[in-house]
């Protein structure tokens, strides 16, 4: 991979791809709305442009187009920007941008880089959805929905290429806990566990990505728990 475009790239995850990326020469774009951290992100390799926008307000199409441009094309991008949070209480402005970031916000980015790979003889994309996809969580309601959400629409674009012989690679990422700001746990740490530092999830990500894997779990023992999850019946999934 040498042209990368990471949306959601000033925190986390996005962030730790962006600086192991460049530290093995790949070019790579960091898109996110935190000004400061895109600065700091750029003045820490010359591999690292970065470019400030918010998936919820942006034309993700014409964002393509700039950063294409600017890179003298683009082989792979990365879908990292998200937004979750406990919300048991229901506060509508927690479900709603969570719905707004991870469901509105992806579905223009995701459908605008597919487009764009397209009609550029192809490349790779990459969604972040999560292990808290495969059931609906009453920690929030909204983000694990949204999650299934982003795992539904990577794999519909997955078809997708294989129908369009579109040669572009669809890749869903599917972390567990990550120490991130995002990684939070119902009753705080005691909710948390098998928690993977960011560098190894970054480097396991790259790793699955190299190797053109269509679904990439991070850890690797949290394919286990996704399949439990999916496994186990309502009685006993509504008491844990
Ligand atoms: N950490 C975990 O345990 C875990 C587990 C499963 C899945 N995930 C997923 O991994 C992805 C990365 O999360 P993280 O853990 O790395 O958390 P994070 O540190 O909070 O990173 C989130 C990133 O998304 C960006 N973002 C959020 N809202 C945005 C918006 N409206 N427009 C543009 N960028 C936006 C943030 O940048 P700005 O705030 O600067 O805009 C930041 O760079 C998310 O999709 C998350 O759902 C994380």
């Amino acid at each position: 991979m040498k042209n990368i475009l990471i949306i959601g790239a000033t925190s986390g995850i996005g962030r730790e791809l962006c600086l192991q990326y460049a530290k093995r020469g790949c070019k790579v774009t960091a898109t996110g709305r935190r000004q400061a951290l895109l600065a700091s992100l750029k003045e820490s390799s010359s591999n690292i442009a970065t470019c400030a926008m918010d998936v919820v307000d942006c034309n993700a199409a014409e964002l393509l187009q700039k950063v294409g441009a600017a890179m003298g094309g683009i082989d792979l991008v990365i879908l990292s920007a998200g937004y979750g949070d406990i919300n048991q209480e229901l506060v509508a402005a927690i479900e709603l941008r969570t719905v707004n970031t991870n469901v509105l916000g992806f579905t223009d980015c995701a459908a605008a880089a597919y487009r764009y790979l397209k009609e550029h003889g192809g490349g790779m994309l990459a969604g972040i959805s999560s292990v808290a996809s495969f059931r609906g969580g009453s920690a929030g309601p909204a983000y694990s929905a949204s999650k299934a959400y982003v795992s539904s629409y990577m794999e519909g674009l997955r078809v997708m290429s294989y129908k369009d012989k579109a040669n572009v690679k669809v890749s869903t990422i599917i972390p567990g806990f990550v120490d991130t700001a995002l990684a939070k746990g119902v009753g705080g740490e005691d909710g948390i566990f098998w928690m993977a530092p960011v560098e190894k999830a970054a480097k396991q990500i790259i790793s699955g990505l190299s190797r053109g894997k269509k679904i990439i779990y991070v850890t690797r023992r949290w394919r286990l728990v996704a399949w439990a999850l999916r496994l186990l019946p309502d009685f006993i999934y509504k008491r844990i």
